[in-house]
This record gives C-alpha cells, structure tokens and sequence, in this order.
C-alpha cells in the first residue's frame, strides 16, 4: 500500500474537520462514493463503506425490484451506512423511495434535478436522510427550505452530467452562506487529499468523489475502461460538444473516443436533414438525444471504449493505478493530514 506516513495528531484535526459530516454519514471519514451508473453497484459500494467512506448505489433506470435486489446484495456485503441515489426523472420515482425505505437505507440522494417535494416527504418520514444535488445558491436555499438534510454542490470539473459552473466559484458562493446550516459536501475534480483539506476547511462536511474510485480493484468496471482512466489526462476529459442551439445537448463530460467524434458528425447530419426539411426539429432533437442511450453501459459493463461513453472528471489526470478501495480513502486522508503536518502548527510523530 502506497500510503504516506501519517501524523496522528494532524489526523486527529482531520477527523474533527470531517467529524459533522462523518456524523451526518454515520461514517469514519466524510467522504461520499459520488454515484455512478453501472459502477455503483454493490462491489464498489460495499467496499467504500467498509473502507470508512459512504458507499452510494447509482440506481439510475434500474425498476424498483432490481434496487431492492441491488439493496440486498451490498447489505449482504457490509453491515455498514450506505446509501441510494436516484434520478429524479425516473418514472418510478415514489416507488424507488418507497423500495429504499422498506429496505432500510439510512440516506437518499437525489440527483439529476430538483426533486419533488412529495419524494423529500416520502424519504423524511420514512426515517431517511435527504441529500440533494444543489447547482446554485437559490436553489440550494430553495432545497433546504423543501427539507434537504444535506447538499452536494458538484462543480462542472465532474465526470458525467455537469452544470456550467466550476466547484471553484460553487463552493465561495454556497459554503460561507449555507455551510453553517446544512452540512455540503463537495464534489467535481477531487483527485487528491489536499484538495479535500482546503473545502473542508472553507466549511464543507466533506467531499463526493466518482471518477477516482473507478479504477478501485472492486469495481467491476471493464478492464478496457479502467486502462482507459488510466491512460487519460485532465484534458482528456472535456464536455460534450453542442453543434447547434436550436438543438440543445445536455453537457456531460467524458473521455474523448470515437463515439463522442462520431457524436458531432450525427448533429451535423440531423442538422443537415431538418434544413432541408426532411425531418421535424422534434424529432431530429430525439433523434440527437438518442444517440448515447445505452452507451454507458456498453463501455463500463461491455468494455465498448471506442463507441461508449467514458463519462469521466478531469480529476481522471490522477487515477494512475488499479488499487483496493481503502488505499485509495486512505491515501488521499494521508496526503489531508500530510499537509496539515507540513505547516507546523500540528505536532506529532
Ligand atoms: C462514470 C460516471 C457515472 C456517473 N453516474 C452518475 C449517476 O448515475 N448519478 C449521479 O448523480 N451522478 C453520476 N455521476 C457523478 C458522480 O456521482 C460524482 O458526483 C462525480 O463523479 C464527482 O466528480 P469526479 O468524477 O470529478 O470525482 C457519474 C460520474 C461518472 C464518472
């Protein structure tokens, strides 16, 4: 394990940072496995969270009995917190809450837009923790009011769908305003244990982090996508291109490869179709948004790096190896309270 020395005392003032967030948790360290579909499943996530961290299950389309199976499956591997994040578009949603609560999940975690108020209800009176995705200050306000328990502000550095703004400006803009209130966790472009240190520190709870647990020995991502996190460097990463606004493209970030090229040439020619009227702006908008279905699952599950889709966060510059799960945790809380140590002000051997 390539893990640096520690410093107990500097540790110590690592968990009195990370203690409000590991509390909200019920974890040792707070930090979150960001969710991510197709990933996230029960060997990652059983693994975080017996590592100390806060495994998350990327629900994503799955139907309400296929979470409860996945749910069984990581409860099966650890007897530790870990939690459910759900697309709020889902057309299942009420059904995925009420699947979560019969199984017991202590956190729900909300993602892929404001969800409604009926779900943060349902979730609450259930008995569990509501953890919402905030892209913005008055949103942020607005979720809190509706009953978030917690927020993830995820900068635009993140790996697969992002917002415009960078965790950067997110976190001067949300933690010296809400940090007091709800506990945030940050998340976009977390590759290292310094950087976790510094937003803990502008009064984060702890931090979200996708992209760097990829390459974990127990995610079952394919070898050809790991090798590809591997070989990758932060510009590498970069957003979807919209060709045209009159056809919209909802940015996510992702490896460059031939799908995404081909991704571009498909605007142009459904752009092409529907000025000289062979196809309605409807339809060539369905047709564009169809394009990538499917297509995260054939690169992580059918190892497809060529034609899938390599959602990934500029922190992907830092994924260098395939290591267990609590090497990864344990080496970025090494280099936080490495870098406490290196100032002076905390003694210990
Ligand atoms: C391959 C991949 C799939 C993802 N899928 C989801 C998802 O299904 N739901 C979600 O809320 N976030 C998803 N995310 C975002 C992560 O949960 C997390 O917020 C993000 O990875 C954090 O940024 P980082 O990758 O730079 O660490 C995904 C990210 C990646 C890299």
């Amino acid at each position: 394990m390539a893990i640096p020395p520690t410093n107990p005392a500097a540790l110590a003032v690592i968990d009195r940072l990370m203690a409000r967030g590991a509390a909200f948790l019920g974890a040792r360290y707070a930090i979150l496995g960001g969710a991510m579909s197709w990933v996230s499943e029960r060997h990652l996530v059983a693994a975080l969270s017996n590592a100390g961290a806060f495994g998350v299950i990327a629900c994503g389309a799955m139907e309400p009995d296929r979470l409860a199976e996945e749910i069984r499956g990581t409860q099966a591997l650890t007897d530790r917190p870990f939690g459910v994040n759900l697309i709020t578009m889902h057309p299942r949603l009420d059904a995925l809450v009420a699947t979560c609560i019969a199984a017991r999940v202590g956190h729900i975690v909300f993602a892929g837009g404001i969800p409604p108020t009926t779900a943060i209800k349902a979730a609450k009176e259930g008995g569990a923790k509501v953890i919402c995705f905030a892209p913005a200050l008055a949103l942020a306000r607005r979720l809190v009011r509706s009953g978030a328990d917690a927020l993830v502000i995820e900068g635009s550095e993140a790996g697969g769908h992002i917002g415009p703004v960078s965790l950067n400006v997110l976190a001067q803009e949300i933690l010296p305003t809400l940090g007091a209130e709800v506990p945030i966790f940050v998340a976009g472009g977390i590759g290292r244990g310094e950087a976790v240190l510094s937003y803990l520190e502008m009064g984060a709870a702890g931090a979200q982090i996708g992209t760097r647990f990829v390459c974990a020995s127990e995610s079952i991502a394919h070898p050809r996508f790991k090798e590809a996190f591997i070989r990758a460097a932060a510009r590498d990463a970069l957003p979807t291109v919209q060709l045209d606004e009159r056809f919209p493209v909802i940015p996510v970030r992702a490896l460059q490869n031939a799908g995404t090229k081909r991704f571009l040439e498909h605007q142009a020619a459904v752009l092409a179709r529907f000025v000289a009227g062979e196809v309605s702006k409807e339809a060539g908008q369905l047709e564009i948004e169809h394009f990538w279905a499917g297509a995260l699952r054939r690169a992580v599950i059918d190892g497809d790096v060529e034609q899938g889709s390599l959602m990934a966060g500029q922190s992907v510059g830092m994924v260098t190896q395939i290591q267990p799960a609590a090497d990864i945790i344990a080496e970025m809380v090494g280099q936080a309270a490495a870098a406490l140590a290196a100032r002076g002000h905390v003694t210990g051997s």
